[in-house]
């Protein structure tokens, strides 16, 4: 079966920044800078980006293009003979499983939020009765299960469509809308009275503030969101890179999205702070930032309730562009493990999603006694932690790995692909900087994560917590360690 290919650049670049400017940006990116010091986090978050998140996205495009395969059987078509890197497509399947498990629920309530607020429903709420709408909405099965099936069965429909007729017309209109709303957004935030101690928080470093949430805790927030906010490590990427041909180099098509992602991210805390300090809330409220402290504030706005609408409705298409994206890497990874037909692997997909996106949604409500990391925890917590704080860092090693070393795809081969094609091409200067600083600086970060966040309990759970870490990473360490069979010699042969 051929493989299908964008219908234009642009398509690829809105494709893929659609994949990657998600709830990530609008949502988390916000009120982790929040909790964690506003510019001082943003700082680190941007040195990341460069660092780590722009050469492992390199990484993840040139093995799609490379192999013209999704994650599933990718490592497969590239690797040599003996080896075991094709061990990281579980990491990819499972991963953007996850993924999705959570996110498609999380994009229903930005839908509802959506109806809501073209309803009226918050209209001069009080704070009281716009925190009740929330619980009780997470409190209400039925609600969550309609919202969670409708975006599943409308993101699958589109995805049904094809690439070029389907995924990519709709993520382009979903894209250019999403950047204009914001920019009107933006506008009418940062020009309203009092914002202007919002941008002080916002633009000026507050290391103090850093140091007390704990320095490690805020690097490694900085690491995990740099990730998930460019969908790296799990393949969600790959696959795009899969479908782009050859006449653009890597590098700079990699960076062009980054930028779009970093500035709708930069752009939603535009939104978003300066209208929390103009009405006197903190913005470090944390998840219900989106779904208790801004529909307060629009509730005491004038015309809050057109600015509700079209503030959820850009927090929407943020959610869906990624959800389309996504679905498409698990059709793709159905069609390329099984060799099934497109229409077979949608409809194999939308059934497997719908049932797998339901723990998330009962944890809630009927399952909420379920604490996996204890104490007010949920299972949505936990499926991010498996994603955000573990695949995707872990992912990502194996990708720079892979490039880079002499017993997988290579550094001449992995360089020779992404400089393919017009455009900026990869300094071939930075080899010892990838092989070596970049998987380093992973590794460490992702360990000293796993610390920070368990020590604080008994000696007991840090150990068990530190043990899981150290058996996950050395999976991705035994994966890479394969030794490649010898060439057959011409006397070996028959
Ligand atoms: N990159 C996606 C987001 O930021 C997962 O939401």
């Amino acid at each position: 079966m051929e493989r299908q290919k964008f219908g234009s650049r642009l398509g690829f670049i809105l494709v893929s920044a659609g994949c990657a400017i998600g709830l990530g940006n609008v949502w988390k990116f916000p009120y982790l800078c929040g909790e964690y010091g506003g510019a001082a986090f943003i700082l680190i978050y941007l040195a990341f980006l460069l660092l780590l998140g722009i050469p492992v996205l390199i990484c993840e495009f040139s093995i799609g293009r490379g192999s013209g395969k999704s994650v599933a059987t990718g490592f497969e078509n590239l690797e040599p003979s003996g080896t075991r890197w094709h061990w990281m497509k579980w990491i990819g399947i499972i991963g953007c499983y996850l993924l999705m498990m959570f996110y498609t629920m999380v994009g229903g309530w930005m839908l509802y939020y959506c109806w809501r607020s073209i309803r009226g429903e918050f209209v001069q709420a009080s704070t009281e009765e716009v925190a009740n709408a929330f619980n009780s909405m997470l409190g209400n099965a039925g609600t969550l299960i309609f919202w969670t099936v409708l975006v599943c069965v409308l993101c699958f429909a589109v995805c049904a469509m094809g690439l070029k007729n389907g995924i990519e017309k709709v993520s382009k209109f979903m894209m250019v809308a999403l950047l204009a709303i914001m920019v009107v957004l933006a506008i009418r935030s940062v020009t309203m009275e009092g914002a202007e101690v919002g941008l002080r928080f916002y633009l000026i470093p507050d290391f103090n503030k850093m140091v007390e949430n704990g320095i490690g805790n805020v690097v490694f927030g900085a690491l995990s969101q740099s990730f998930f906010t460019l969908s790296i490590g799990i393949g969600a990427m790959m696959i795009f890179g899969s479908y782009m041909p050859k006449d653009r180099a890597l590098p700079g098509e990699a960076i062009n999205i980054t930028i779009l992602d970093t500035s709708v991210a930069l752009l939603a805390g535009f939104i978003i702070i300066p209208a929390c300090f103009a009405f006197g809330i903190e913005p470090g409220a944390g998840p219900s930032l989106i779904f208790i402290t801004l529909p307060n504030i629009f509730a005491q706005m004038a015309g809050g309730r057109v600015w509700s609408a079209l503030f959820f409705l850009f927090l929407s298409f943020a959610a869906l562009t990624t959800i389309i994206a996504v679905y498409e890497n698990l059709i793709a990874m159905m069609s390329d493990l099984f060799g099934w037909e497109r229409k077979k692997s949608v409809l194999f997909c939308l059934v497997s999603m719908l049932i797998l996106s339901m723990p998330a949604v009962l944890g809630f409500n009927v399952l909420s006694g379920i604490a996996p990391l204890g104490e007010g925890s949920t299972i949505m917590d936990f499926e991010d932690f498996i994603v955000s704080n573990n695949l995707l860092p872990l992912g990502s090693l194996g990708y720079v790995l892979f490039c880079t070393r002499k017993n997988g795809w290579g550094w001449m081969n992995f360089q020779k692909e992404a400089n393919t094609g017009m455009g900026l091409h990869f300094p071939a200067g930075l080899k010892w900087y990838v092989s070596w600083c970049v998987p380093v600086i992973i590794m460490i970060i992702y360990l000293k994560g796993y610390y920070d966040m368990f020590k604080g309990g008994s000696p007991l759970r840090l150990a068990f917590w530190m043990a899981v870490a150290i058996c996950m990473l050395g999976y991705v360490i035994f994966s890479a360690a394969g030794k490649p069979k010898m060439q057959a010699t011409k006397r070996g042969r028959k």
